[in-house]
């Protein structure tokens, strides 16, 4: 099952309904002048699209990037000032100040649901910018995250923004090892965690994963803990903080600091090809503008309706389309704490039903994780308020697509299928709802500002003609777009600019078909997308090896499905070290702990000896055939130092069945 839809039933076009155009935003043929003139002249259709947000001093110079090797640089709005927090909070306080701004649903059906007007978010996060200062946080200071889904996840955030510190979230559920070299990666001079982060129904303990990393740690955080299910805790005096009692006594007036566009706003660390998670750096006027501009196009958000992303506020898509854009347009938002199948598969739908949520957006893996679970779960629930559906984060299969259609949006929702990255910040390439006529599995056409070209992975040349495959490239800046990795710019220029010179490289393959839609075929390095999250290969490679009776390791992705992509391993044994069914476990049970439980193994095959080069390199191309059970392209292996190996891995993965 894959969703490169080469048949001719993908190819089906979803038609706009009539009364959802009627209404929209944008129609094909503003689409199609706003598209034209974006690509144009960028200067004029940003310049006048940078008024989007508030601006304490006004930008008057608008575009200032370069893709050229040796230097590149990406400015946009660079002479501006403006504070994230005032744009998403303040300026919204006279017209909006009753309106829910966010409704918090927790993990437990039987608590009830907090709807926070745009009035108490100011209270809350001047309250806590001011608890930041009193900890000695300022501008450009490093605060780790390391939140639950609550409402306190958005305060941290906003109010790191209104003094100008610069955030970087740890999702939930990473180890400690993982927040410990995210920690020193950024060197943050605090942490904000809670007692326990709820979720399913289970717990996860955060603050002592907190103490566990901190003593990883170089420097020496200080620690603000929300209560959170107020169960006991470690506590170490003089580190460690109460964010509920510093709250009661916090004074609730505090400026918004001045901020030049470009200076960062957060990091966030994501995984790469090769070593550790980077921190992608975005900064402050570009991003909100392009977070914004996309909620509001994308999904067609209109004053006075309930968006719901179902994602974390750990990964960009909870950064961007569960606090930044939405909020940054008066929106109301929703915080989910739980996962879709607790307390049952119709949680989702429950929550849909009770906050008459408009627009809902999800990943194909959790919507893969429903489809099987009967139609009962959804005939239970009023659905009548979605007006849209989007997908994000890995191809949606057709077969998927057509249920989210027809059993979620009745066959009246757009489905927009959003192609991103943690580094472009918003939707690079997405239909918008109003314009585009949709293809299951495709995400159709570019973004304004956007210019997708293919090109050919051996010669890098742009390939012109309309229908082609090849490597997905972006040919010139967009004002989401990430400005570096943090503290390192050579790997910045390395990772994005030097494989195709001239051109920012996505990393993935596609497609474009006749029409000139763009179908997202898969990463081309070695990143894998496990349940729509970003795994690179090396790491957990790393996590096994680091094991005393692991050898040798390489991990691949292979065909799963319900996550997309499965963790494939090989793992070579140490010479006195024997398989078995509890060094299997094991072994799944230490990836897990390494780096988190998203990473845990999910096939490993014992292997004698691995694939390699005469040089030693290890050919991944044979060991991914290989777990994808398709033995009969496994294309030249003459290169082979030993080619038996192959023949070995090959007649154990068969047994395997
Ligand atoms: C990678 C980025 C961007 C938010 C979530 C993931 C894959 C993302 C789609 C889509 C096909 C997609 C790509 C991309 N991806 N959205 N609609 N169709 N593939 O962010 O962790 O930075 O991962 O996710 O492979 O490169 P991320």
């Amino acid at each position: 099952m894959t969703a490169k839809g080469k048949t001719t039933a993908d190819q089906q076009i979803g038609a706009i309904p009539a009364d959802f155009q009627a209404n929209a935003h944008i129609d094909a043929d503003s689409y199609e002048k706003m598209y034209a003139q974006s690509v144009q002249d960028p200067e004029a259709f940003w310049g006048e699209h940078g008024k989007r947000i508030d601006w304490i001093k006004p930008f008057t110079k608008v575009k200032d990037t370069s893709f050229e090797p040796g230097n590149i640089s990406i400015k946009w709005f660079e002479d501006g000032t403006l504070n994230v927090a005032a744009n998403c909070i303040d300026r919204h306080l006279a017209k909006r100040g009753n309106q829910t701004a966010i409704i918090f649903e927790p993990d437990d059906i039987h608590e009830p649901a907090q709807y926070i007007t745009y009035r108490q978010l100011h209270n809350q996060v001047s309250k806590l910018a001011n608890v930041l200062e009193d900890l000695g946080i300022r501008k450009g200071d490093r605060v780790v995250i390391y939140l639950p889904m609550i409402p306190e996840a958005a305060y941290a955030m906003l109010a790191c923004a209104r003094i100008g510190a610069i955030h970087s979230i740890v999702f939930a559920g990473f180890s400690p090892e993982a927040l410990a070299a995210r920690v020193n990666g950024c060197d943050a001079k605090l942490v904000i965690t809670s007692d326990y982060a709820p979720r399913g129904g289970r717990k996860t303990p955060l603050k002592s994963n907190t103490d566990a990393a901190l003593l990883h740690c170089i420097h020496d955080p200080k620690v603000l803990m929300v209560r959170r299910t107020r169960e006991q805790t470690t506590w170490v005096d003089g580190r460690d903080y109460d964010y509920g009692e510093l709250m009661l006594e916090a004074d609730d007036h505090m400026t918004p600091v001045e901020m030049d566009a470009e200076d960062p706003l957060f990091i966030l660390y994501t995984s790469g090809s090769t070593g550790h998670p980077k921190g992608v750096v975005h900064t402050t006027g570009g991003y909100l503008v392009f977070a914004a501009m996309t909620h509001q196009y994308t999904f067609d958000y209109h004053d006075g309706d309930v968006f719901w992303c179902t994602a974390d506020v750990g990964w960009v898509t909870g950064h961007s389309y569960i606090v930044y854009g939405p909020l940054a347009n008066g929106a109301t938002t929703v915080m989910f704490e739980g996962v879709p199948t607790f307390p049952d598969p119709g949680r989702f739908w429950e929550v849909c039903e009770k906050h008459k949520v408009n627009q809902f957006y999800t990943a194909p893996t959790a919507i893969r994780a429903l489809m099987g679970q009967g139609d009962e779960w959804i005939e239970k629930h009023d659905l009548s308020s979605l007006k849209l559906l989007g997908s994000v984060g890995e191809p949606i299969n057709p077969e998927a697509w057509h249920w989210y259609n027809e059993k979620i949006g009745k066959g009246k929702c757009p489905i927009v299928d959003t192609w991103w990255q943690t580094e472009t910040g918003g939707h690079l390439i997405t239909p918008l709802p109003g314009a585009i006529p949709t293809k299951p599995g495709s995400a159709t056409k570019p973004f304004f500002g956007v210019q997708p070209v293919v090109l050919d992975p051996h010669s890098g040349q742009e390939i012109d003609a309309t229908e082609c495959e090849g490597v997905l490239c972006l040919k010139d800046s967009w004002p989401g777009q990430m400005r570096g990795v943090w503290d390192d710019h050579g790997r910045f220029e390395k990772t994005y600019f030097s494989d195709y010179k001239g051109y920012y490289f996505s990393g993935d393959g596609c497609r474009r078909d006749a029409d000139g839609y763009y179908w997202i075929t898969g990463r081309v390095d070695d990143v894998i997308n496990v349940s729509g999250h970003r795994m690179g290969t090396a790491e957990v490679e790393s996590a096994l090896v680091a094991h005393v009776k692991v050898a040798e390791a390489a991990v691949v992705g292979y065909p799963h499905k319900v996550k997309g992509q499965g963790i494939y391993c090989y793992v070579t044994l140490m010479n006195d070290v024997e398989p078995s069914d509890e060094l299997y476990k094991e072994l799944r049970q230490w990836v897990r702990h390494e780096i988190g439980p998203i990473a845990t193994p999910d096939l490993i095959q014992w292997a004698p000896g691995l694939p390699k080069t005469r040089s030693g390199k290890i050919m991944r191309r044979i060991l991914r055939k290989i777990a994808e059970n398709d033995y009969g392209s496994l294309g030249d292996t003459s290169t082979l130092a030993d080619p038996s190996v192959v023949e070995e891995l090959i007649e154990n993965r068969m047994n395997k069945g």
